[in-house]
C-alpha cells in the first residue's frame, strides 16, 4: 500500500487555493483502495502565528469542518489532530538535533520574514519565533513518521517536501537504512492558484476566497478578482484568465466548454464572474451547509478526531520505537 499524507495548518480560514492544490486532489487519492490516506490538521504548525486562543481554536475546528464537509471519509481516511500524536513531537526533537541550522536557514518561508525585516529596516530576528524557524523539522517528522510515499500539496510546500528528503537522508546514512524518501505530488496547472489580487492565494496576502463564506460574501469577493483592461465584447483569452482557470475547477466539461466559447465571443468580466460565482457556489451548497452544521457541533468532530489519532498512534509507535533503538536509548 502506498501512503498518502498532506496536512493544513490553521492560520486562516481555508480557501480556494488550499481545495484546489490539496484538498480536492487528496480527497481523490483517498478513493483509490491501494493506498492509505492520512490527513491531519497541522494546529501546533498553526501555533508559530496564531497566538490568539479564540481564534487557534475556531481555526483548527474549522479545516476539521471543511475535509469533512467536502466528503472525507473518516472509515477511509485516517483523519487526526498533530497535537493529538505525540510520537510526531518526539520524532521531531530528534531530527532537529541531526539538522544543521544551515538547513533551516535556508527555507523559505522563515527567509521571506528576513528579507521583509531587512526592507522595514528593523531587526532581523523580529517576528521570528524558534516555531517558525524549525518548522519545517516538524513538517518532516509529519511525514516520515508515517514512511509516506506522497505528499499531495501547492507549490509552496515543495522545499518542506525536500527538506523533509534530506532530513531522511541524513539520518539514514548515520544510522542505517530507516525512513522512506517521500515525494510530493504538484499538479502543474493548479500549483499557484492566484488570489483576488493576482498574487498568489495566501492567508498572509488577504487575498483569498474562503470557501464557506455566505453565498452574499461569495459573490462580492468574486467580484473582486481582479482583471486587465479589455472591453466588454471584445475577445477574451480564456487560458490566461484566473476567472477561468478557477472556472474550470468547480464546472462540468460540458460548462467549461460553453464558457470558453463565451470568452472568445467577448462576454464581459462582469458576466464573466457571475458565470464563476453560479458554479462555485453551485458546488459549495451541500457542503457549505453540513460545514455549519459541524461547527455547531465540535463533539462531533472531537469524536472523529479522537479516532483517528488513535489510529494514527498505533501506526506511528512501532517506528518511533525502531528510530529510538537505533540512535541507542536502549541497552540491546
Ligand atoms: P498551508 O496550510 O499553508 O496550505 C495547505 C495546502 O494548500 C496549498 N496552498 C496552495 N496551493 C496552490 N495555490 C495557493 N495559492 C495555495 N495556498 C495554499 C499548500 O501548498 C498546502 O498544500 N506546511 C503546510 C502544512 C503542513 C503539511 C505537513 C503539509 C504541515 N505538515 C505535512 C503536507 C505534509 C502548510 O503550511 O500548508
Amino acid at each position: 500500500d502506498e501512503i498518502v499524507l498532506t496536512g493544513i495548518k490553521p492560520t486562516g480560514k481555508v480557501h480556494v487555493g488550499n481545495y484546489i492544490a490539496a484538498i480536492k486532489p487528496a480527497l481523490q487519492i483517498a478513493k483509490d483502495s491501494n493506498c492509505t490516506a492520512l490527513y491531519f490538521i497541522a494546529d501546533y504548525h498553526g501555533l508559530t502565528f496564531i497566538q490568539n486562543s479564540n481564534e487557534f481554536n475556531e481555526l483548527s475546528y474549522g479545516i476539521a469542518a471543511t475535509w469533512l464537509a467536502l466528503g472525507l471519509d473518516p472509515e477511509r481516511v485516517v483523519f487526526y489532530r498533530q497535537s493529538d500524536v505525540p510520537e510526531i513531537f518526539e520524532l521531531s526533537w530528534i531530527l532537529s538535533c541531526l539538522t544543521s541550522k544551515g538547513l533551516m536557514n535556508r527555507a523559505h518561508a522563515y527567509k521571506s520574514v528576513l528579507d521583509k525585516n531587512e526592507q522595514l529596516g528593523v531587526d532581523m530576528d523580529t517576528g521570528v519565533n524558534m516555531g517558525l524557524f524549525t518548522y519545517p523539522i516538524l513538517m518532516a517528522a509529519d511525514i516520515l513518521l508515517f514512511q509516506t510515499d506522497k505528499v499531495p500539496v501547492g507549490k509552496d510546500q515543495i522545499q518542506h517536501v525536500e527538506i523533509a528528503r534530506d532530513i531522511a537522508e541524513g539520518f539514514n546514512r548515520n544510522y542505517g537504512e530507516t525512513f522512506k524518501l517521500p515525494n510530493y505530488i504538484v499538479d502543474d496547472n493548479t500549483a499557484v492558484i492566484p488570489g483576488l489580487d493576482g498574487r498568489k492565494m495566501s492567508k498572509s496576502y488577504s487575498n483569498t476566497i474562503p470557501l464557506f463564506e455566505s453565498a452574499d460574501d461569495l459573490r462580492k469577493l468574486i467580484s473582486k478578482i481582479k482583471t486587465d483592461s479589455t472591453p466588454p465584447h471584445e475577445p477574451k483569452n480564456p487560458d490566461t484568465s484566473n476567472i477561468f482557470l478557477l472556472y474550470k475547477e468547480f464546472a462540468t466539461p460540458g460548462q467549461v466548454q460553453d464558457l470558453r466559447d463565451k470568452f472568445l465571443n467577448g462576454i464581459s468580466w462582469g458576466e464573466a464572474k457571475q458565470e464563476l460565482f453560479q458554479v462555485v457556489n453551485a458546488f459549495l451548497e451541500e457542503p457549505r451547509r453540513k460545514y455549519n452544521d459541524l461547527m455547531a457541533s465540535p463533539d462531533k468532530i472531537d469524536m472523529i478526531l479522537d479516532e483517528g489519532a488513535k489510529k494514527a498512534r498505533a501506526m506511528a509507535a512501532p517506528l518511533l520505537e525502531e528510530v529510538k533503538r537505533k540512535i541507542g536509548r536502549y541497552k540491546c
